[in-house]
């Protein structure tokens, strides 16, 4: 009988944020934690999956395939991906999977990306087809916007399904080229440490972000009297100019946006060149701007990356991912990840907050596909 093991890592963002829907750039990299679905053929049509973190057990069949009503659960995105899938003209056949997971779920660490890809990879190779990466990493995302309802960009798939082991991933958001960054660390680590607030409202101020970066677009480009596609085709110094036109909201936002993405291929530059201090500085750099202009940080993640960032041997911290809760990452010195532990729990004690979880984590390599 035809056997499958998909594992896909969940990512972590080193910087660029936000940007991935403003055609912009991002850098993220594939995590030490995995979504690993065993499969095997199937009768027919129909496909059953055990989940065995839920310990629930659920079968569809590929036939009847209709968007959820209410609120998404998890079986739906590994229906929306054999939705995706057949609208891209792929044929699959009937499968069993057993899906286990390590990635912290609603944490901000793209589970939903992981278990996308991981179950994609699964299906298409029990089919007997054969998808390039990048291909599949676009009709998951399409399963994500289209069938679960969740407005991504584009970064979470490519991360995952892209990801190298000591390398992070600089994604040009417009044209889909991409290059890796070795991320050499030496003495260094990545620390992310989770937040524990849920991000609960983020799929409506997420949502409502992307609308005022669109309307920004719409300001400026009546504005500058030039027809800007993103915000990526506005400088600085035209933003700066169009200040006084342009509701306050919407400079903040288009501001950050520009800022962030010449953060991110200036971070790549200096880790290029190895020179670690001035990525951690622009990290520090990107988290102002999260909290002060875009507006999608919280007290809790302010606080990691205020307490991490006032300890010696913390070259940089930020708050990753979408923001309102969920992770910030930590790039530190080994030898001081035990002290900064330390300092966030005891901060977040005083506060009386829930403990963070804490990941340390290596760049890992993407989606793994072993007959
Ligand atoms: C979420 C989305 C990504 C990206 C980030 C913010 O993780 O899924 O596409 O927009 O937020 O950088």
């Amino acid at each position: 009988m035809r056997k499958v093991k998909a594992t896909a890592p969940g990512r972590v963002n080193l910087i660029g944020e936000h940007t991935d829907y403003n055609q912009g750039w991002v850098m993220p990299a594939a995590i030490e934690r995995n979504v690993v679905i065993l499969g095997s053929a199937g009768e027919g049509r129909q496909v059953t999956v055990t989940a065995r973190e839920y310990k629930q057990t659920v079968a569809f069949s590929l036939d009847r395939l209709a968007p959820p009503e209410g609120k998404a659960a998890w079986i739906d995105y590994i229906k929306g991906v054999c939705w995706a899938l057949a609208q891209a003209g792929y044929e699959l056949t009937g499968a069993n999977l057993v899906v286990q997971s390590t990635i912290p779920i609603g944490a901000g660490l793209s589970s939903s990306a992981a278990l996308e890809l991981a179950a994609a990879a699964a299906l298409v190779t029990l089919a007997g087809v054969e998808i390039p990466l990048p291909v599949l990493a676009r009709i998951c995302q399409k399963a994500e916007n289209e069938f679960v309802g969740v407005k991504c960009g584009i970064m979470d798939q490519y991360a995952v399904a892209l990801g190298r082991a000591g390398q992070a991933l600089l994604l040009d958001c417009r044209s889909l080229d991409y290059r890796y960054i070795p991320l050499k660390l030496g003495d260094y680590c990545l620390l992310i440490v989770d937040s524990r607030v849920e991000r609960r409202l983020s799929a409506s101020a997420y949502n409502r972000r992307r609308e005022e970066c669109e309307a920004a677009v719409k300001k400026l480009n009546h504005i500058l009297g030039r027809p800007l596609q993103s915000l990526r085709d506005a400088t600085l110094e035209e933003v700066k100019e169009a200040r006084p036109y342009l509701p306050p909201r919407l400079y903040r936002r288009s501001r950050y946006v520009i800022e962030e993405n010449m953060r991110v291929l200036e971070s790549a530059a200096a880790l290029e060149k190895g020179d670690l201090a001035t990525f951690g500085y622009y990290m520090g750099r990107s988290h102002a701007g999260l909290r002060d202009l875009y507006e999608v940080s919280c007290p809790e993640l302010d606080l990691i990356v205020e307490t991490a960032s006032g300890t010696p041997g913390v070259l940089g911290a930020r708050m990753t991912g979408a923001g309102f809760g969920g992770c910030a990452v930590v790039l530190l010195e080994k030898d001081m990840v035990e002290e900064v532990t330390v300092e966030i729990k005891e901060a977040f004690a005083r506060n009386g907050w829930l403990e963070p979880y804490f990941y340390r984590t290596a760049a890992a390599e993407g989606l793994k596909v072993d007959i």
